[in-house]
């Protein structure tokens, strides 16, 4: 699924409302599995938010913490707010939840080639549709959200194998 921009890597960004819990924690997972499963699979990883309350932030130090107990290092990602833009560099557009996954339909130009969907679609383990916002809750939503994105990651991870043809 490429696009006119890049062709020689699939660019995923990964969306949520803040862009300090969900989707940095998304793109750190995301980018550590695929540097340690396919070290030679050409990928580009970022975040965003649909809100601009945290623009320029780091993470939740809760979401910090969760990722950090499982080896991965976000404490350095910074929040931006999701554009236009990035329907021409990035192939998929990830929503956390079907907010995220409607606002991102609105903003899609009608001709985008890549692929705006929703992140629970990926995972194999789970039901859910939706990884639930913990910014609210307590430290047990960042574990079970790390969980979630995990099996999410892996799923989306091995569709991106395929259309690189990398298996
Ligand atoms: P995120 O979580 O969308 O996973 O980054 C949130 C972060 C901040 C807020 C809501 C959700 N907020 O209302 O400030």
């Amino acid at each position: 699924m490429k696009n006119q921009i890049d062709s020689s890597s699939t660019g995923v960004l990964f969306v949520c409302l803040g862009n300090i819990c969900r989707s940095p924690t998304s793109e750190g997972i995301f980018r550590q599995l695929a540097e340690q499963e396919v070290p030679d699979l050409d990928v580009r990883v970022d975040s965003a938010g649909t809100a601009s309350y945290h623009i320029g932030q780091p993470p939740d130090h809760r979401a910090i913490m969760a990722a950090a107990r499982r080896g991965i290092e976000i404490a350095s990602l910074r929040a931006r707010r999701v554009s236009r833009q990035d329907f021409d560099s990035f192939d998929f557009i990830i929503g956390m939840d079907i907010h995220n996954y409607q606002d991102l339909l609105s903003m899609a130009p009608p001709n985008y080639p890549g692929k705006v969907g929703l992140f629970m679609d990926f995972a194999a383990n789970w039901q859910e549709r939706e990884v639930p916002d913990p910014y609210y809750g307590g430290d047990n939503g960042f574990e079970r959200v790390l969980d979630m994105i995990e099996d999410a990651a892996a799923g989306l991870l091995d569709e991106i194998r395929r259309l690189q043809r990398k298996t």
